[in-house]
């Protein structure tokens, strides 16, 4: 395996995807290479006749500690704004065609929280926490986030989440449709498998009418990305934002 492969492990089990996120000394932080990573696993799946569901996996105890803030602070001194390849994840998971099932143990921030309002199930162990530090940082939503949110939990528990920063742990999580189930971390992963394996055996055209109806059409979430993007480059390019990465990083230094 290639190093970028290495970051980011695909494997099939049947018809199953699963698409591992695998940096876990930094805690599954996503790089630019990581998301070219996802963005192939997923459009590929789309393809795969075979592939009847993606399971997106982390490392015990960390999910995702969301974007590389390293990358953030590069991109807030270029004024370049979010990377091409970031946004081609955010447009990939709204335009994913096969359905999309998570693993969550552990930690899931920012976009690690963002993506699984694109899942279409969720299992959380009962040790993660979810967080989406947008504004702590100096910047806003992202991922469609600011209109998914709203939609899956209500306004309240997404202003809570998304506004204010507030994490949920697995319990608020569940309670406020974030989640579908919540078990032990050791068994998140076999639950979710259980989940796709289920998703997988039913009819598949039926199924896949059903989630378009559901879901609605891909454009609205990617009009909203696109609006969120714009906004999140005018942030990143913020002496607030600047400096909250600055801190985040220089932290160890002090
Ligand atoms: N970007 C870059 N590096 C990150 C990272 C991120 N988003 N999240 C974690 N890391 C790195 C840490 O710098 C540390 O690296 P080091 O060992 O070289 O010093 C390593 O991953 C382990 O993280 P650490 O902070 O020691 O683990 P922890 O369990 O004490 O805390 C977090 C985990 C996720 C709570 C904490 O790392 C954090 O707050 N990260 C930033 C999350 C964030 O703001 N993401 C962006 C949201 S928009």
């Amino acid at each position: 395996m290639n190093p970028v492969s290495d970051l980011v492990l695909v494997q099939n089990d049947g018809p199953i995807r699963i698409v591992r996120m695998n940096r876990p000394q930094k805690k599954n932080a996503l790089t630019l290479a990581m998301y070219a990573a996802l963005v192939e696993a997923l459009n590929s799946a789309g393809e795969a006749t075979q592939v009847r569901c993606v399971v997106f996996a982390g490392a015990p105890g960390a999910f995702c500690a969301g974007n590389d803030l390293q990358d953030f602070l590069d991109a807030s001194s270029n004024a370049d704004g979010l990377a091409p390849a970031l946004i081609a994840f955010l447009h990939a998971l709204a335009r994913a065609e096969k359905p999309l099932v998570a693993a969550v143990s552990g930690l899931a921030v920012g976009i690690g929280t963002t993506m699984l309002l694109h899942c279409d199930y969720v299992v959380a162990a009962n040790d993660a926490r979810f967080s989406t530090p947008f504004v702590h940082l100096g910047l806003v939503p992202e991922a469609g986030s600011s209109l998914l949110g709203p939609r899956r939990m209500g306004h309240a528990h997404a202003f809570a989440l998304l506004a204010m920063g507030r994490p949920l742990d697995a319990a608020g999580a569940l309670a406020s449709g974030l989640v579908n189930s919540v078990v032990a971390p050791d068994q998140v992963e076999p639950e979710a498998m259980k989940a796709a394996r289920e998703i997988a055996a039913l009819p598949a055209e039926a199924l896949t009418a059903t989630r378009r109806l559901l879901r609605g059409s891909p454009d609205e979430a990617i009009r909203r990305i696109d609006e969120e993007c714009a906004e999140f480059k005018r942030r990143l390019a913020s002496p607030e934002a600047k400096a909250a990465f600055e801190a985040f990083l220089s932290r160890r230094k002090s």
